[in-house]
């Protein structure tokens, strides 16, 4: 195992803010946690990491207790923060430079760490500006390349793809993969649905500190709502009659968006429009892990069984 959560309970100034989480990550896995914002993602993670201690429980990383030897477990993962810490008068050579120093790495794996990042991370063009000159994108992908420096047995990310255009999203992705090729285990956080459901083995959605569901993304699927959604665009004045000629069928309401669930799309389009749907509003798609998620955290489920 190459994280194990054990009771894991952290309290700042009396306020519990993750609660008795239990969570293990095995090696080689990709693993999501999911939540609200203020749900306690970055707070377990900073646990692993060993920045924070737990107010309670275990927490070994390795098999080895992150609060008695942090320095042993960081040796081994690589980090990157919510939040980008970068040295921002330094280019990023630099920021990779004084990176690998600090990971005690000769100069001669330095360089060529340096060289091997600079093209996983597409940063080559930007590589001798100031991290200050760079937009936010690429800062982001310094920061990912910094938590590359010592090729870290354990990659933690949280929301490294806040803020990234889709291409570069995209990319991002499928370096995730080549690192999990690799044998790389990777813990992250996200607030994207798809990329949860793309990168993750398995995943924990958070509410308030609490474990609410754990599993694969499309097991979570199955589990909780049926194969096809329908989603109706229209005044949401509307949804009370559609849901009320619609006795039996899980909804849930987002604003103007009102979502049926059903495992024949077909005859579900067809019932909603009998039932007074706006037709132009209507979009049938298979059933996602936002669906869930909005489930559990949400507005959630109305009506059916
Ligand atoms: N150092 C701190 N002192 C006091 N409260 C804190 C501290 N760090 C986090 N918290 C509180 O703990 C709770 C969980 O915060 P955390 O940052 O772990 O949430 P998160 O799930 O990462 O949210 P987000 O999606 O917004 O990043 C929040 O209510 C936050 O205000
Ligand atoms: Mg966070």
């Amino acid at each position: 195992m190459i994280v194990e959560c054990q009771h894991v309970t952290k309290r700042f100034e009396g306020r519990v803010v993750v609660d008795d989480l239990e969570l293990e990550v095995s090696a080689g896995e990709c693993f999501g946690l999911l939540g609200p914002n203020g749900a306690g993602k970055t707070t377990t993670l900073k646990m692993i990491y060993g920045v924070t201690a737990p107010s309670e429980g275990s927490i070994r990383v390795f098999g080895v207790d992150v609060v008695r030897d942090p320095r042993t477990v960081r040796k081994r993962l690589g980090v990157t923060l919510q939040e980008n810490a970068l040295m921002e008068v330094l280019s990023p050579v630099d920021n990779l430079r004084v990176f690998g120093r600090y990971h005690l790495l000769s100069e001669s794996e330095i360089e060529s760490r340096i060289e091997y990042l600079l093209d996983f991370l597409e940063l080559r063009s930007h590589a001798d500006l100031p991290v200050q000159a760079l937009s936010g994108g690429f800062q982001r992908r310094l920061s990912i390349a910094l938590s590359l420096m010592n090729q870290p047995e354990l990659l933690i990310l949280d929301e490294p793809t806040t803020g990234l255009d889709p291409a570069v999203r995209l990319s991002l992705w499928s370096r995730v993969g080549e690192l999990r090729a690799q044998g790389t285990t990777v813990l992250l956080t996200t607030h994207y649905m798809e990329e949860a459901e793309r990168l993750c083995d398995r995943l924990v959605i958070l509410a308030e500190g609490r474990v609410l569901v754990e599993g694969a993304p499309k097991e979570l699927i199955r589990r909780h709502l049926a194969r096809d959604a329908l989603e109706i665009e229209q005044d949401p004045v509307r949804h009370g009659p559609v849901m009320a000629a619609l006795p039996g069928v899980k909804t849930q309401q987002a604003g103007r968006r009102l979502m049926l669930y059903a495992d024949d799309g077909a005859a579900l389009l067809q019932a909603a429009e009998r039932a007074g749907a706006d037709h132009a509003g209507l979009h049938l798609r298979p059933t996602n892990l936002e669906d869930v998620f909005l489930a559990l955290t949400g507005t959630g489920l109305e009506g059916g069984a």
